[in-house]
C-alpha cells in the first residue's frame, strides 16, 4: 500500500483474501488508511495480553470466528458481524477459545498491547 493514499487508485480489498495471506497469530496488519487511522486485521487464538490505551479508543469487529473482550469487570461475547469499540483508558484483553479472525480500527500508531511491552508488542505492523 502507498505511504500516500490520495496517490493510490481505488481499489477495493477481499478481507478473504487477506487473511488468507496470514499464517500467524496476534501479529496486525495494516491493510488501509483514512483520517489519520489505520484499519488493520489480524488472526487470533488464545488469550491476549492484559493492556490499555492511553489516548486511543479501538474498534473491534469480527470477520469470522468469535472471540470475548475481558474487562476486570466483565467480558462481553463477540461474533461474526459484531463491533466493540473499547474506550481509551480502560483495561482489556481479547481472549480467543478457537482461531477467529479480527479488524480493528485505530489511530495510526496504536501499539497492539498498549502500554504493556511483551514479546507480543508489535510497534511496526507490516503492510498486507
Ligand atoms: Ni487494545
Amino acid at each position: 500500500m502507498s505511504e500516500h493514499p490520495e496517490d493510490a487508485p481505488i481499489a477495493k480489498l477481499s478481507l478473504v483474501s487477506k487473511f488468507a495471506a496470514i499464517d500467524d497469530h496476534w501479529n496486525p496488519r495494516i491493510v488501509g488508511e483514512l483520517n489519520g487511522q489505520h484499519v488493520k486485521i489480524a488472526k487470533i487464538h488464545g488469550a491476549f495480553d492484559w493492556h490499555h490505551h492511553e489516548h486511543e479508543d479501538e474498534l473491534f469487529l469480527v470477520h469470522r470466528g468469535s472471540f470475548r473482550m475481558e474487562f476486570r469487570d466483565r467480558a462481553i461475547d463477540l461474533e461474526a458481524g459484531d463491533i466493540l469499540i473499547v474506550p481509551r483508558g480502560v483495561e482489556h484483553r481479547p481472549v480467543a477459545d478457537h482461531e477467529a479472525e479480527i479488524l480493528m480500527f485505530e489511530p495510526a500508531g496504536t501499539l497492539n498491547t498498549g502500554n504493556v511491552t511483551s514479546a507480543r508488542t508489535v510497534r511496526e505492523p507490516e503492510r498486507l
